[in-house]
Order: C-alpha cells, then sequence, then structure tokens
C-alpha cells in the first residue's frame, strides 16, 4: 500500500468505494485487479484511493480508449454552466487516468479561478502564444498530478483585435491543441467566453466535441440556436467538418415545471443533440468554487458527482458496466 502522505496526496482521485459502485465489482476482487496495476493510496478510516496512472492501466485493460481529444464548451448565452462544466468535466478524466488540459479562453479568467489559479503579468496567456503554438506546454500552470491549465487574464480580450485572419483564426487553436498531443496530452477542454469573438471561431475549427450547455430559460435556448446557427456557419466558411455537437441541460430542478418543460422542448425540437441525461441544480458548484476547486476534490458522492461523472463517461467512452 502506497505510504504516500495525506496531505501530498493529488486532490483528484478515485475512490474505491466509489469505483466499487460504478463497476459494481465486489470490493476484494476490484482491489487485487487494481493492485496488479501499481499500489494504491491508503486512506484513514480502511478507505483506498485509486492512482491515477494506476485507473489509467485498468481502463486500458477494459478496452477504454485514450485517443486524444478536444473538447469545447462554448454558448452565446452567459452564466449557464460553461465553465462548471469544463472544470468537472477536466478533474474527472484526470481521475479516470486521463492526461488534460484545459485551455482558458475566456477574459473572466473563470475556468482558472474554479482551479484556484490567478495568471500573473509574467504569465503567458493564449493572447500571447497563439502564433508560436510550440511555447503553450511551457506556459502550463499544473493543477493537479495530471492536470494543467492554460490560464486566462483579461488580456485575452485583446485576441478579436490581433487574431484577425481567417487563416489565423482556422489555426490558431487547432495548432495549440496539436502540440498538446504531440505533448502527450490525451485531452484538451476548453472553456469560451459567452461572446461570438475568435476564441469560439477558432475552437470550434479544433474542436471534436462542442457541448452547448444551458439552463432552462428562454434566453438559453436562443442561445442554442445562435450557437448552432454560428457554428455551421463557421464550419461553411472555413470549409471545415463540424465538431459533433451537444446540447447539456443543466441546474435541472425535476419540481419546477419550467425544468419539465425544457427537457420537452428540447426532446421535440434538439433531440438529435441532446445529451441522454441532465445536470441537477447544487449548490455544491458555488461552494467548491470558493476554494478553487471541484466538485471531484471532495468525495462525497452526492448529485453533482454522480451527473458531472455521467457526463464524462459519455464523452469520453468509459463504459464500467
Ligand atoms: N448545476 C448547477 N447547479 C447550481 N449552480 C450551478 C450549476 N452549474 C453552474 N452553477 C453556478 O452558476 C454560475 C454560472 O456557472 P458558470 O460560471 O459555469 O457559467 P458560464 O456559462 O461559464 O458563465 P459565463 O458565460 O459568465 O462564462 C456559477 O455560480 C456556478 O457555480
Ligand atoms: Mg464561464
Amino acid at each position: 500500500m502506497s505510504s504516500t502522505a495525506i496531505d501530498k496526496l493529488p486532490h483528484y482521485y478515485l475512490n474505491l468505494r466509489e469505483l466499487v459502485k460504478l463497476t459494481k465489482t465486489p470490493q476484494k476482487k476490484l482491489l487485487k485487479q487494481l493492485q496488479s496495476h501499481g499500489e494504491l493510496y491508503a486512506l484513514p478510516a480502511n478507505q483506498y484511493g485509486i492512482p491515477a496512472t494506476v485507473m489509467r492501466q485498468y481502463l486500458q485493460k477494459r478496452g477504454v480508449k485514450f485517443d486524444f481529444q478536444v473538447i469545447a464548451h462554448a454558448n452565446l448565452r452567459g452564466g449557464i454552466g460553461k465553465t462548471t462544466s469544463t472544470v468537472s468535466l477536466a478533474s474527472r478524466a484526470v481521475e479516470y487516468g486521463y492526461k488534460t488540459c484545459v485551455l482558458d479562453l475566456d477574459p473572466q479568467a473563470s475556468a482558472s479561478l474554479a482551479l484556484g489559479v490567478e495568471a500573473s503579468e509574467e504569465d503567458a496567456l493564449f493572447y500571447d502564444l497563439w502564433q508560436q503554438p510550440k511555447a503553450v506546454p511551457s506556459a502550463l500552470k499544473q493543477v493537479d498530478e495530471l492536470l494543467y491549465l492554460l490560464p486566462s487574464s483579461l488580456d485575452n480580450s485583446l485576441l478579436d483585435a490581433a487574431l484577425q485572419r481567417p487563416g489565423d483564426q482556422k489555426k490558431a487553436v487547432a495548432a495549440a491543441c496539436q502540440v498538446l498531443k504531440e505533448q502527450g496530452f490525451d485531452l484538451v477542454i476548453i472553456d469560451c467566453p459567452p461572446t461570438l469573438g475568435t476564441a469560439v471561431i477558432s475552437s470550434v475549427c479544433a474542436a471534436d466535441k462542442l457541448v452547448i450547455p444551458l439552463a432552462n430559460d428562454a434566453f438559453s435556448f436562443r442561445g442554442l440556436a445562435l450557437t448552432l446557427g454560428e457554428v455551421e456557419a463557421i464550419c461553411e466558411a472555413f470549409q471545415i467538418q463540424s465538431p459533433v455537437l451537444h446540447s447539456l441541460l443543466v441546474k435541472v430542478d425535476k419540481r419546477e415545471t419550467l425544468s419539465k418543460q425544457a427537457l420537452e422542448t428540447l426532446a421535440g425540437n434538439y433531440a438529435e443533440y441532446q445529451l441522454p441525461f441532465y445536470i441537477r441544480t447544487s449548490t455544491i458548484y458555488s461552494k467548491m468554487l470558493s476554494e478553487g476547486k471541484t466538485i471531484f476534490a471532495n468525495s462525497k458522492n452526492d448529485i453533482a458527482h454522480q451527473d458531472y461523472d455521467r457526463y464524462t463517461r459519455h464523452l469520453l467512452n468509459i463504459d464500467l458496466g
């Protein structure tokens, strides 16, 4: 058993009990399987933590692929879970053993804040690096064992003025992602600002998957329609294949009739994009935000964990059944 001191453990790792539940495998059997890939963390109260490297080998043995992919979160509507989805997905992916980089392209820098990073004057942002993608890896902040971040700050708002040539817009984010792929990353997750600027255009050109989170209000549905229209226009203008598009309903409270209506509208008009689950309302997101960590730093198995775990496994094609 690993004797890593508790305070030296990474923030993000899976708990054995959780994996027992997810795989419906008896604890003894699972423990043996995992230990064949490496030592586990010994936690208080006879619990075990699973190092990301062990988790990765376990999943690979089960046939899970770690093929490189770029997933962007965008919606022209603000305040509806782009950043929450970005950092929750990133930290859960890390727990499953994916070497993950979050690209914070929003000048509001919410993803950086949510991961506990505040960019200083000296830190290079995407705005500074888009012409020299090879410099991206050295500008990354390491947030956890397998979790990295290209931070953002207000200066990224200058990107719109700098990145004006369509050819550059097409390449900028894609080139950074290509360098990260070459550096051994499995996953790049992009947090876009709620505007139709160059960050979104360039992200659409780079993304394999684009997720549009939305809440149960008319602005969100308008945002979804506008964002889908923009993605189509971008792909046509640049003659590129569209990323796979998903809409993700967040902040769902099934007791509200509005949420029921939202689910029905989505099923009726946007069925082809709609992910087969949604994210429920929880107060844990804002609580964790104030600590600069994501919900997965806290091993309680509540609805927020369950929802973003399902989201992560769906997007990464992790079948634990
Ligand atoms: N499922 C949820 N339940 C409750 N609160 C949530 C949920 N998801 C997000 N929030 C809260 O809603 C607020 C906005 O979320 P978030 O920052 O992720 O949105 P955003 O789309 O990135 O916003 P912006 O457009 O400003 O970048 C945050 O305070 C966040 O904690
Ligand atoms: Mg945001």
